[in-house]
């Protein structure tokens, strides 16, 4: 029951692009206030972003952040947001039955964008609203100056336009759920009306379609169909959104999400190419995988139905365990080896909900489980991905059959010449690995870190105990020649650099 991995610089993929270690803020329970903002804190700096917050984000490695939702954003007024704080309304969020009291908008957000040093990603409303009120968020957030909008943002401060380079026509509008619901070929005009205004008042923006909210939605892939139809040649992405929930407590069909991840983004790829075939298009389309994440989301409807309109409730707040970390990284191995096609991605979210950083009011911040994965890929995956052919063992899940108990991606840094493989067993033995460098003779291997949690699935990190789930070093493999001998423990998720 060995694996193998035969290494080659000479078959390529792609670069790995910054941008696939992207992250979301929504105005969603605790994300924003109490997240990122708390200006009581008394870590909080004088705008009442939170210091320790502000910190954990640049640990991570996160490369874009979309906001300011999510659901949250198909009912919100970008303009409630913005001016005088003490004039702002207080307003009904629908999506999360909550009060929003709009003290955070898009100023504080761009200032703690530039703080947390991270791209910002808008999404404009088209829940609720339409072109114009699009057109507007995009005059007042890029336009220079000279007009009513543009000068309404500097006099709120901010003198240069904020260049927001990427933005989401709308979200999940395939979902029942959202807040101004639409069908494909509604929702595919108002896209396409609404990108080709945007791209009059600035023609540098990059658009992201809504594709469907997940791979078993109803309509899943004649959506993406209908909507590029109508889109295809105003926009530059089409999003997808994933969630994988351990609730039902089949582990062995958890450890093989990515499995499900790496069909979902091949279907999507070939409805994309499709639509561009018949539009005689010779522009291939890239995804924005801009919500993806290990949620307990069974729990979600219970938690909304028990109370009534309250500020910033505890929402979605999962405490992830040492396996959801290895699911964790396998997500992020998958979204690599797509690097060719998966032009953003973003884990929802970043702090408190469903989130790598955890926080109390008025307390610390920690990190979670699935912090650990994300941070080393968003710092190790350099370079270019391969293409690789791993041999590995299979093991039977229930969702998705027989599936590779090894999936792995590996990294060519060519300006340093250093190698890095990410590789997660998804069995529950150890799994001795046989790395063939045949392509990159001399390099020898320099560190394996894990995160194994087959020793303690259920483990994770508390703020009593805030340090339980953390990677740990093992030793490098054995060399012999060309070849590398390596043992992944049962259900790890495993970093191997050599240089
Ligand atoms: O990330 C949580 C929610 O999941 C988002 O608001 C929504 O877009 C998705 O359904």
């Amino acid at each position: 029951r060995a694996a193998r991995l035969t290494i080659d610089p000479a078959f390529t993929i792609g670069p790995a692009d910054r941008r696939l270690f992207g992250s979301f803020v929504e105005h969603l329970g605790r994300c924003v206030y109490g997240g990122i903002h708390e200006p009581g804190h008394p870590g909080a700096d004088p705008l009442g972003l939170r210091r320790d917050v502000l910190e954990l984000t640049r640990e991570l490695g996160v490369s874009v952040v979309r906001y300011p939702g999510g659901n949250f954003v198909s009912g919100y007024r970008w303009e409630d947001g913005v001016g005088p704080v003490d004039d702002r309304p207080r307003r009904l969020d629908l999506a999360w039955k909550t009060i929003e009291t709009n003290a955070f908008g898009l100023d504080e957000f761009m200032t703690w964008a530039t703080a947390a040093q991270v791209e910002p990603m808008m999404a404009v409303n088209l829940g609720t609203r339409g072109v114009q009120e699009a057109c507007d968020l995009l005059e007042y957030a890029n336009h220079p100056g000279g007009t009513r909008l543009s000068d309404l943002r500097r006099a709120h401060g901010a003198k240069e336009p904020y260049g927001v380079r990427l933005w989401c026509l709308g979200n999940e509008l395939d979902g029942p759920w959202q807040v101004g619901h639409k069908t494909a070929q509604e929702y595919g005009r108002l896209a396409a009306e609404t990108a080709r205004a945007m791209k009059l008042i600035d023609p540098s923006i990059s658009l992201v379609a809504c594709g469907s909210s997940g791979r078993g939605m109803p309509t899943f892939a004649s959506w993406e169909a209908t909507v590029l139809e109508h889109t295809y040649e105003q926009v530059d992405y089409v999003s997808a959104h994933t969630y994988y929930d351990p609730t039902d407590g089949d582990r062995a069909s958890l450890l093989a999400s990515a499995v499900d991840m790496d069909q979902f983004i091949s279907e999507v790829v070939a409805t994309a190419d499709h639509v561009a075939a018949r539009l005689r298009q010779t522009r291939k389309l890239k995804i924005s995988f801009d919500e993806w994440n290990v949620w307990y989301q069974s729990r979600v409807q219970a938690d909304l139905d028990r109370r009534g309109w309250v500020e910033a409730p505890e929402l979605l707040e999962d405490d992830y365990t040492a396996v959801d970390a290895v699911v964790v990284g396998d997500l992020l191995i998958t979204l690599l080896r797509h690097a060719d096609r998966v032009g953003v991605a973003c884990q929802a979210q970043l702090v408190n909900v469903i989130a790598p950083i955890r926080t109390r009011t008025g307390g610390p911040a920690w990190r979670q489980s699935i912090f650990h994965p994300f941070a080393l890929t968003a710092r190790y995956a350099t370079g270019t991905v391969l293409r690789t052919e791993p041999v590995s063992p299979h093991y039977a899940t229930k969702r998705y059959g027989d599936v590779p108990v090894l999936d792995t991606v590996a990294l060519h840094d060519e300006e340093s010449g250093a190698l890095t493989v990410f590789a997660v067993n998804r069995g529950t033995e150890d799994l001795p690995l046989d790395l063939d460098l045949r392509g990159l003779s001399g390099l020898h291997p320099v560190q394996h870190l894990a995160l194994v949690a087959g020793d303690d699935p259920d483990a994770v990190n508390t703020e009593a105990e805030p340090d339980r789930v953390t990677p740990r070093e093992l030793p490098t493999g054995t060399v012999d020649g060309d070849r590398c001998a390596v043992r992944l423990p049962g259900i790890s998720w495993n970093l191997l650099r050599f240089a």
